[in-house]
């Protein structure tokens, strides 16, 4: 599902950069120190942190060779941002080594998401803060709707792998998992961003790649069955084939303090 940088990069890894810096607005990462990236994928998080914070040094985890290959190769800011492969629900790091850490968009694809959060309190000293994003995968993200709504309409089967039924896409599930992993001072906000599309092609293509739930569901359909959906597609969206769109975006963030243990 996550196998493919260029392509993860032209699907989705253009949009997490729009997210990535207003969740740097809100995250309230410290200025300096040590800060952990869960997720990091092909490292748009990590090298926003790094622009935004010149004296941030940064480590980004994610169990994806191809992703943490591609992230290496591309990093602008080498002395003080490293990629390396590892899973947030068993991070190998001292207890209380991060001065903060951030995740883009990944909490719904961790097996175990509140271990994953542990084991990231674990690794951030008290008073550091976690912060993390996700889609709003239900209404709040035109491009993927319109795209599931066309599945389930031409095949029912397609709701059972509907985003929609992410366990953190909806307002409050992340800041309940926060809470239930015993952070503090939880606060959340949505982040709004406009994803423009040039043409249908634009929007389209990036879905036959192969990325993420909806491009593995593309690639489970015969020929005749990813005509009929990127048909059906392009009616909902009803727009000529080289009219450009803009499709609204909702992510849902939120950030808490690691207790201090006194
Ligand atoms: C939608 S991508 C987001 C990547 C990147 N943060 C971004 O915004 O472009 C989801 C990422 O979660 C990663 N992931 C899946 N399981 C994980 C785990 N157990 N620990 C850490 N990351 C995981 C995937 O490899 C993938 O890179």
């Amino acid at each position: 599902m996550f196998a493919n940088a260029e392509a993860y990069e032209r699907f989705m890894g253009r949009w997490s950069h729009a997210v990535a810096r207003p969740l740097l607005e809100f995250a309230t990462l410290p200025e300096a120190g040590r800060i952990l990236d869960v997720g990091c994928g092909t490292g748009s998080l990590a090298v926003a942190i790094a622009e935004r914070y010149s004296r941030a040094a940064i480590d980004g985890i994610d169990p994806s060779s191809e992703y943490v290959a591609y992230a290496s190769a591309k990093n602008p800011f080498s002395n003080r941002v490293s990629f390396e492969i590892g899973d947030a629900q068993q991070l190998h790091f001292e207890d209380a080594s991060f001065d903060g850490a951030a995740s883009l968009l990944v909490f719904n694809f961790i097996p175990d998401p509140g271990k994953a959060l542990r084991e990231v309190c674990r690794v951030t000293r008290p008073g550091g803060v976690i912060s993390a994003a996700v889609w709003d995968y239900g209404a709040g993200m035109r491009m993927l709707r319109a795209f599931w709504d066309a599945a389930v309409a031409l095949n029912a089967a397609a709701e059972k792998v509907d985003e929609k039924h992410m366990p953190l896409c909806r307002s409050g599930e992340l800041s309940d998992l926060w809470r239930r992993s015993g952070l503090q001072d939880i606060r959340e906000q949505s982040i709004n961003v406009n994803m423009r599309f040039e043409s249908f092609a634009d929007y389209w293509e990036p879905f036959l790649l192969g990325q993420g739930p909806a491009g593995a569901y593309v690639r489970s359909l015969d020929r005749g069955g990813v005509v009929a959906l990127r048909d059906e597609v392009r009616r909902r969206l009803t727009l000529g084939e080289s009219l450009q769109l803009d499709l609204p975006a909702r992510a849902w963030a939120v950030r808490g303090i690691v207790p201090r243990r006194d």
